[in-house]
């Protein structure tokens, strides 16, 4: 690999940035980085760690011939993770309309005419999420579909309501759209480029095109730490002050971006973003489709990979109890070796995985049920709010019942009730060959006592923690046995708004 600049497309034209540092978050290069005079101070910080959106900027990259929009956050955001993308922020806006006496994009005069901003700190983050969707959306989106967007959005001022109004009123004015093929053009020469390579004080950063050079990089360099989505990695540097040595960083590996079924299986590549994997697994298993709202925002969703969630290993990551109970295999790669693992043996104490020095995860192999009516499957998200929030609990079932309700099979999972995503064991002993019932239930709740001991913590007590577990347990018998209708979230959130 040959050192040359970090190669973006920006105002307009291709921009190159060379001698900085690989962990410069893309919100550092907009607001302070001199040398490029970048300096642009509408995009703004407020937490530094993804959760407020007051950064929120627009990320353009190739998907084939067509450019795909979304928006992500450039608070945690590397820089040199642009190459051969391309950056917009709240100041593109204004060279997109026609020129009007204001110059005002549709989707911030709806803000000015619905008053959709006050103190105005939050606007430019919420004027790119409602830009991401203008792109996005052909028709006027649905309230839903609005608060997804803007689900990574946070104000302090407005009550959210003149937002979600002025979201849907901004679709009636003259259109005014991204003239997207010179921006294609100019991508598809940068692609042409040789793979990115970086060395600052002795810092290296490599970005691969191939899933051979990367595997042949993550052999030469095990000590490297992987970069996927850096939703993670990112607040380790902005938050933790870490220094994370050289980097190995997957986004330009275009092999690891396939979505694929084989031999019964769902395949997601490890470079398959959140927002694209979630929604799959959503399409074949219906049941997850709340976890997929509920997961984090749609930034981090579009930044974020499943493979980093499910490498990262976290006890409270929300993917993985679920597709444990799915009976998920990781594929594992080592220079040219392949070898496949499941999902549970992978995690062997806190933070400690059975990832091999030079290994990766290459993919995640989903099986696809057959008999999908014998199945029954659930997955409850426990937090305090509806997205954007860590889960104190995270639930999953799944379980197979033959013509007389006796239980053939049984997997019941929790992320935030061990030091890792852990099987209910002795509960799902009791319902095994049994019966199930609310008798059955209710012991398998009381055998779950001696499968967690958890934690107290900030989120949850310890006490709360199992007991909402259990009920979780009965809240999937009732649900899905029983066939007793429950309140579910969403349910709550559309009789609000009604
Ligand atoms: P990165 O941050 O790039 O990497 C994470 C770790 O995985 C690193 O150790 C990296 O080296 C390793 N890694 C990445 N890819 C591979 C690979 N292919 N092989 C081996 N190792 C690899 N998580 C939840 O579960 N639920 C939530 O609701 C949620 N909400 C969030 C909200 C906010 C505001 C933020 C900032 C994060 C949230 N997260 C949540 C955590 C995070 O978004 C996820 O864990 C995400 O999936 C991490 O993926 P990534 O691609 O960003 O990984
Ligand atoms: Fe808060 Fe980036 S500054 S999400
Ligand atoms: Fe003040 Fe949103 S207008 S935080």
């Amino acid at each position: 690999m040959l050192e040359r600049p970090i190669s973006f497309f920006f105002r307009g034209q291709t921009h190159q940035v060379q001698h900085v540092a690989p962990t410069t978050t893309v919100l550092q290069f907009l607001r302070e980085y001199t040398q490029n005079k970048a300096r642009q101070t509408g995009t703004k910080e407020g937490c530094a760690e993804g959760d407020c959106g007051a950064c929120t900027v627009v990320i353009g990259e190739l998907v084939g011939e067509q450019l795909q929009l979304r928006s992500v956050n450039a608070c945690i955001q590397f820089l040199p993770t642009l190459d051969g993308k391309a950056l917009f922020t709240v100041e593109d806006l204004q060279h997109l309309v026609p020129s009007t006496e204001n110059n005002l994009h549709p989707v911030q005069q709806a803000m000015v005419e619905l008053h959709g901003s006050q103190c105005g700190f939050c606007t430019p983050g919420f004027i790119m999420s409602l830009w991401s969707m203008y792109e996005n959306e052909a028709q006027v989106p649905s309230k839903d579909t609005v608060s997804d967007y803007i689900s990574g959005n946070l104000c302090r001022c407005t009550g959210y309501r003149p937002i979600l109004d002025a979201a849907q009123k901004s679709f009636d004015y003259p259109k005014a759209m991204l003239a997207r093929q010179n921006i294609i053009d100019a991508l598809k020469k940068i692609h042409a480029l040789p793979a990115l390579q970086l060395e600052y004080q002795g810092q290296q950063f490599f970005a691969p095109k191939t899933v051979d050079d990367f595997a042949a990089l993550r052999q030469q360099y095990p000590q490297a730490r992987i970069v996927a989505g850096s939703t993670d990695v990112g607040l380790w540097v902005t938050k933790m002050g870490r220094d994370l040595g050289d980097m190995l960083y997957i986004g330009q590996v275009q092999e690891l971006k396939k979505i694929a079924i084989e031999n019964h299986h769902l395949l997601i590549g490890a470079n398959v973003s959140l927002s694209d994997a979630l929604s799959k697994i959503a399409e074949i298993y219906p049941d997850f489709k709340e976890l997929q709202r509920r997961f984090a925002s749609m930034p981090i969703k579009n930044a974020g990979t499943l493979g980093g969630n499910i490498a990262n290993g976290s006890p409270i990551g929300d993917s993985m109890p679920a597709l444990i109970t799915l009976d998920t295999v990781l594929r594992l790669r080592h220079g040219e070796q392949t070898r496949d693992i499941a999902l549970e043996d992978y995690y062997l104490d806190y933070q400690k995985t059975a990832l091999q020095a030079g290994e990766f995860v290459e993919a995640i192999l989903i099986p696809i049920r057959e008999k999908q009516a014998a199945f029954k499957f659930a997955t409850y998200k426990i937090a305090k709010r509806y997205e954007q929030d860590i889960s104190a609990v995270c639930a999953a079932v799944s379980c197979e019942l033959d013509d007389h309700q006796v239980v053939q099979s049984i997997k019941i999972a929790f992320g935030g009730m061990a030091a890792i995503p852990k099987r209910a064991k002795h509960a799902e002993a009791v319902l095994l060959g049994q019966v199930m019932s609310a008798e059955t239930i209710a012991a398998a709740q009381v055998a779950m006592a001696e499968d967690y001991q958890p934690l107290s913590d900030g989120r949850a007590s310890s006490a709360y923690r199992l007991q909402v577990a259990q009920n979780c347990l009965q809240r999937f018998y009732l649900e899905k046995i029983e066939e007793t209708p429950i309140a579910r979230v969403d349910d709550l959130i559309a009789l609000v708004e009604v």
